[in-house]
């Protein structure tokens, strides 16, 4: 524990001059932990970044790392705080009970909307920073990695209500890691060997949340084709599953190769798009510009107009 503790302190720190070196003059404050943010069923932690310049209705970014990850780790090496400088926005990274835990994506609490465990804690913490920050309730959006991005899927299905966008690199489809348990390990989802109907995942994702009527957030899924962790068959799992909620038919209406380094992008709709990485495995780094554009933030040009200064 003591050792662990040591080692992602050190990535944090080395994370954080790394992104510190480039374009940065002025040192960014680090997250803040918030403690009281409304019922925690399962003991997770919020942090949070605010910056100077926030807009008058801010957006909400809600970011969960991987497993064996911190907040803290996680935010040294991603540039969504000084991205947040620039675009004002409300940044909160989640985190786990323990040190170095995944994401509760399979116990039914999690999976059913405030239903308890883990999503129930990250569905509060967005509702805390709304309130407290005036936030905008039409702009939420939640991305991560792995685990983060499997947690991604299930805030996704479970609080269509609460988020307009997810963008999520190398996780599952929401209800995939099912066991029964908390924290469980689903191997078979994990092994490739869960397939259903697009119909049978749409299903599945609204028993999360059955009296909900409305609509569901964007969804964009990001896999490695060499993925030796969360097998490659997940990609098109979560195609099909967010096809099945969105209401397309799962093959891509446009595809554009090589959009970046090793990845082809395919999109399936409005609201649903893919990304595969050819010769990528486990995970595909977070791209904060690509999700920040797939939320709308980073569509407007500095100066922020509605920018509180
Ligand atoms: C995913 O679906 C596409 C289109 O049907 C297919 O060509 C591809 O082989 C599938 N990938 C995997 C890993 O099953
Ligand atoms: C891109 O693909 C090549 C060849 O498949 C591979 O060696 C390389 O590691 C890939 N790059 C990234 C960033 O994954
Ligand atoms: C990240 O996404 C942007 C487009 O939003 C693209 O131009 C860039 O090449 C991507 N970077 C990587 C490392 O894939």
């Amino acid at each position: 524990m003591k050792a662990w503790s040591l080692l992602t302190g050190l990535m944090a720190v080395l994370g954080i001059q790394a992104a510190a070196i480039p374009d940065q003059v002025v040192k960014r404050a680090g997250l803040t932990q918030v403690q009281n943010f409304g019922s925690n069923p399962s003991g997770i932690k919020m942090f949070i970044y605010v910056p100077t310049k926030l807009q008058v209705k801010p957006p909400i970014v809600l970011v969960l790392h991987a497993c064996a990850w911190t907040a803290n780790a996680f935010f040294g090496t991603t540039k969504y705080g000084q991205l947040a400088d620039q675009h004002g926005y409300v940044l909160i990274y989640g985190q786990t009970p323990t040190d170095g835990a995944c994401w509760d994506v399979s116990s039914t609490q999690s999976l059913t909307h405030d239903g308890g465990s883990d999503s129930t804690g990250l569905a509060n913490m967005v509702r805390y920073a709304l309130q407290k920050y005036n936030g905008d309730a039409g702009r939420v959006y939640v991305t991560g990695e792995s685990s983060g991005a499997m947690m991604t899927q299930v805030m996704a299905a479970a609080y269509p209500d609460m988020f307009a966008a997810a963008s999520e690199f190398s996780g599952e489809p929401a209800g995939c890691f099912y066991t029964g348990s908390v924290r469980g390990w689903n191997g078979d989802c994990a092994g490739g060997k869960v397939h259903k109907t697009p119909a049978d995942w749409a299903a599945q994702v609204h028993k999360m949340y059955p009296s909900y009527t409305g609509q569901y957030p964007k969804m964009q899924i990001f896999h490695g084709d060499v993925d030796t962790t969360l097998n490659i068959a997940s990609y098109n799992e979560s195609i099909k599953e967010w096809s099945g909620i969105l209401g397309y038919s799962g093959n891509p209406t446009q595809t554009i190769n090589n959009y970046a380094p090793n990845l082809t992008k395919y999109i399936y709709g409005e609201k649903l798009q893919g990304i595969w990485g050819r010769g990528v495995g486990h995970v595909v780094a977070t791209n904060e510009t690509e999700a920040l554009r797939w939320f709308g933030i980073m569509v407007r040009k500095l100066p922020i107009p509605d920018c509180r200064y």
